[in-house]
């Protein structure tokens, strides 16, 4: 068995008071029961990551959409679908990523029958950051990709811009390269031809990212 580094593990841009302890199956149980906002309210459970617990790549998305609410797992609605295509395409096994959000609860507004999407507040997105430094911890990735720009700022801090700084190296610790990219939903909103522009660029990042694991 490979033998655990001791050197400092990835490093969220705002350090998180108390780390949750535990394996990621500890972790997933406690977190079932996160009251840390009031997001756990109106959500139908957790969305905690899921993937090898020494996954080399991590995928950090941003929060769970209405197929994962219902589902319990991260990125299996059409942006997930845009997701695992663009990562075959990039050369990477989708069962071999650690796939993971910034929030881990659905934030919607009722509107009828609808459940509409509502980006998570800056309290919400605090109060989930310590679940993600123990994901991080557990799984001391050698790669991380931020999807989208909740989590690439989460990860790099308030003034990161993806539009600018998408497909560059972050430190991220001692031991972990990251970078950040377009996130998959922010894909499926654009028009003809932007939208097959800005998937080819997703997949070039992916493919970039995948050089670090060589
Ligand atoms: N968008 C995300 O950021 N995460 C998911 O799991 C699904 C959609």
């Amino acid at each position: 068995m490979a033998r655990r580094s001791v050197r400092e593990p990835p490093q969220l841009a705002k350090p998180v008071d108390e780390v949750p302890a535990g394996s990621l199956a500890v972790l997933r149980r406690e977190a079932a029961d996160c009251r840390r906002c009031p997001l756990w309210r109106h959500a139908t459970q957790t969305v905690f990551g899921t993937g090898p617990r020494r996954a080399a790549m991590m995928l950090i998305g941003e929060q769970p959409g209405a197929h994962e609410d219902l589902e319990g797992q991260p990125f299996v609605g059409p942006a997930g679908r845009l997701l695992r295509e663009a990562l075959a395409d990039a050369g990477l096994d989708a069962a071999e990523m650690y796939m993971t959000n910034t929030v881990k609860h659905f934030k919607y507004e009722q509107r009828g029958k609808a459940r509409l999407h509502k980006r998570a507040s800056a309290s919400e997105q605090a109060a989930c950051r310590p679940w993600l430094a123990a994901e991080l911890l557990q799984v001391r990735p050698r790669v991380v990709v931020a999807l989208g720009a909740m989590a690439a700022q989460t990860l790099f801090g308030t003034t990161f811009r993806i539009s600018r700084q998408r497909g560059t190296w972050q430190a991220l610790g001692e031991e972990t390269q990251a970078l950040a990219t377009w996130h998959p939903s922010a894909i499926l909103r654009m028009p003809s031809p932007q939208r097959e522009r800005t998937r080819a660029e997703l997949v070039a990042d992916l493919a970039l990212a995948a050089t670090a694991l060589a």
